[in-house]
């Protein structure tokens, strides 16, 4: 038996070896450097009795079928006439370097490879990869499967809607199958690719716990499965039969793993590390994220240069920095019936192209974006009538949002939507793509995947001083597999704050500050029909990316006032919040959603605490602080003690001064705020020192 390690932040991963394929026997917390990993092999061995076979099957990092495994296997195989495999791989040799293993194991004509590495912001990456001499059908193929903990009571996966994304499920482990599959050809509203394990008595800001993301966009699989002895295991790969064609070579996506010994947050914090430092190729890393303006609520499709050239007057004064034109500038497309696949600049609401608009904006100090939906295609336009066979599914498929999905595998239909999408960003100097994805697809192909990963990486390797928003009807397409090729996120198409409050708060499980769209939106809400007011609305933006999207037109001067001071507070803090941790808090009051950016230099931190509906009890709950230093001492101020409640008349410290306190006291204590009304958000700022 061989045994290797590899550490990654506060995680260890240890691995055993001996004739069959490497098995996991310890993940976990970090192991002293001097621990002697064949004691923890050997600790690692069951017993056996009754009702089993006389030898434990592996729970290898790839779980055989064919060797008697009573569980979900990792491969799931045949010929190409469908006839069924059932490899029973050796291992061949092992590349063992300190941050990275390479496993290659062989059987039967195939060649199988894990590979597991460790990167500095503390984050697993494993992969799997197939070869075989003759071609093969695989119909599911899952990363290295990994072992759940047993002392664990729930399992959270993350589930949603359009307008309600990120919803966290707490499921509890019972023996069996939990089995979450997207088949919809995104990651999806629906499953978005995300696992917690967290064990016994975890929460936001202590305990251990254990997730999961498995980086692809195109629909994926997750198993979590307690077998019949009582050991668990979690394997994510593309959803079924996603390999459509039979071939010689296949690889999963690159799945992350990170556990944490300081709660959820120590999850939260390793993904938004990783997101933000290792996945996201950023155009110019130094340079300040700007306040966006996108016109969408504000216009729709009824594009006018007058009214945008006025917007976009009003949206400069208030502190807007960029200006993104939205759907409704190409083909004939005055709603949403027609001309997705004519990119090519309206002329009848453009008779002088996006020129003017555009030079415009420049002047105003802004940058100008354009939305694009690459993707798709409505019957109704000259791509459509040119080449009906360039759509991905059968003919006589259920429309989406009126349109039909491009088959992304096709060269032809790859060169030519990077030779339109190429033209405009050669003609027009744009620094920014909304790119789209409104339908979902009428089947699973990962090779649809594929074709955009590829058309994404040309377009930015051409462009490369274009920075791309991933949006698939807000939130539906949100993974790190996106995100290799683009810069931010449409979180979701809810701009009503007390949704987006939520939302961002749960999404931050996954997602950093300096990529989470978050904008501004009007006072009645065009998803939900609440009004909300401008403090509470732009305080929830000021939490992640922020912008602006709305009829300006409808601001009194208060509304302007606030949302300017707003914004000017959201620019004075950038240089540091963009890079901070998010961190959640548990606060004791339910109605309470509260969470600190604290800088990585800990210096510094913003704590929010908004509320969404009234509080069972009389007065607020004090907010236990998380992350600070217990000797130090910080300074506190409340930023907007005018958005107290109107009854709140009591002699609370933060409504008429700052108050420096330890860090200890505030992590153990706590922050007494004022009363507060629903639909409000206090905001605290915090200095060390
Ligand atoms: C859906 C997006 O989520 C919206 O923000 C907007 O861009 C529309 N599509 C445009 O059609």
């Amino acid at each position: 038996m061989t045994t290797y390690r590899l550490d990654a932040g506060a995680q260890t991963l240890a691995l055993a070896v001996t004739t069959g394929l490497p098995e996991v026997v310890y993940w976990g917390a970090r192991l002293p450097d001097t621990e002697n990993l064949d004691a923890i092999a050997s600790a690692s061995l069951n017993d056996l009795t009754g009702g089993m076979i006389d030898a434990l099957p592996a729970l290898s990092l790839t779980p055989e079928a064919g060797r008697a495994f009573q569980g979900q296997p990792g491969l799931v195989l045949s010929d190409v006439n469908g006839t069924p495999l059932l490899p029973a791989f050796q291992i061949d040799h092992v590349d063992a370097a300190s941050n990275h293993l390479c496993f290659i194991s062989r059987a039967d004509g195939l060649t199988q490879t894990h590979n597991i590495r460790a990167s500095e912001s503390g984050i697993l990456t494993l992969q799997t990869e197939i070869t075989s001499d003759t071609p093969i059908r695989i119909q599911w193929l899952a990363a290295p499967a990994l072992p759940a903990p047993q002392r664990s009571d729930e399992m959270i996966d993350v589930s949603g809607k359009w307008i309600r994304e990120f919803a966290l499920n707490h499921v509890a482990w019972t023996p069996g199958i939990r089995m979450r599959e997207s088949r919809t050809g995104r990651s999806g509203h629906e499953h978005p690719p995300y696992l917690i394990l967290p064990e016994s008595g975890c929460t936001n800001t202590q305990g251990t716990a254990y997730a999961l993301h498995y980086g692809w966009s195109g629909g994926h699989r997750m198993v979590a499965e307690e077998l019949p002895d009582g050991r668990r295991q979690v394997q994510f790969g593309h959803a079924s039969g996603a390999e459509t064609e039979p071939g010689t070579h296949f690889q999963t996506a690159p799945l992350y793993a990170v556990f944490s010994t300081t709660g959820l947050n120590g999850i939260g914090t390793a993904f938004q590390r990783h997101m933000r430092e290792d996945v996201v190729q950023w155009v110019e890393p130094a340079k300040p994220r700007p306040v966006h303006y996108n016109c969408w609520e504000a216009v729709y499709f009824n594009h006018t240069l007058a009214g945008l050239t006025a917007l976009a007057d009003k949206a400069a004064d208030l502190g807007a920095e960029r200006f993104v034109l939205d759907d409704g500038w190409f083909g004939h497309r005055d709603n949403d019936l027609t001309s997705l696949g004519d990119w090519t600049i309206d002329p009848n609401k453009w008779p002088g192209g996006l020129h003017p608009l555009i030079t415009h904006v420049h002047k105003l100090g802004m940058s100008f974006g354009l939305w694009f939906e690459p993707e798709m295609v409505n019957p109704d336009s000259d791509l459509f009538r040119a080449h009906p066979d360039w759509m991905l599914g059968p003919r006589d498929q259920t429309p989406g949002r009126h349109q039909m999905v491009l088959n992304l595998a096709l060269p032809d239909v790859q060169d030519t939507l990077f030779n339109q999408i190429s033209a405009i960003l050669t003609e027009y100097p744009i620094d920014y793509i909304k790119w789209d994805h409104n339908r979902l697809l009428p089947l699973v192909d990962a090779a649809q995947t594929r074709g955009v990963y590829a058309l994404l990486k040309r377009l930015r390797a051409a462009h490369p001083g274009v920075e791309l928003e991933s949006c698939a009807s807000g939130g539906g397409r949100i993974d790190a597999g996106i995100l290799a090729y683009t810069h931010r996120v449409w979180l979701s198409d809810s701009n009503d704050a007390l949704e987006r409050l939520r939302i961002q708060h749960d999404a931050a499980l996954f997602l950093p500050v300096a990529i989470t769209g978050s904008h501004v939106g009007p006072r009645k809400s065009h998803t939900s029909g609440r009004i909300l007011s401008m403090s509470f609305r732009a305080h929830v933006a000021a939490q992640r990316h922020m912008g602006f999207e709305m009829d300006l037109n409808e601001l009194t001067e208060d509304e302007a006032t606030t949302l300017k001071s707003v914004t000017a507070w959201w620019k004075d803090n950038r240089h540091w919040t963009m890079t901070a941790d998010i961190l959640r808090l548990d606060a004791a009051d339910p109605a309470v959603t509260a969470e600190m950016l604290l800088a990585a230099d800990g210096s510094r931190f913003i704590l929010t605490a908004g509320q969404s509906e009234t509080s069972i009890q009389i007065l607020p709950r004090p907010l236990r602080l998380t992350g600070l230093d217990p000797a130090a001492r910080y300074k506190i101020t409340l930023k907007n003690p005018e958005d107290a409640a109107r009854q709140s008349r009591g002699p609370n410290a933060l409504k008429t001064a700052p108050l420096t306190l330890s860090g200890q006291y505030l992590m153990t204590q706590g922050i007494s705020l004022p009363a507060q009304w629903p639909a409000t958000i206090f905001i605290v700022e915090g200095t060390r020192l």
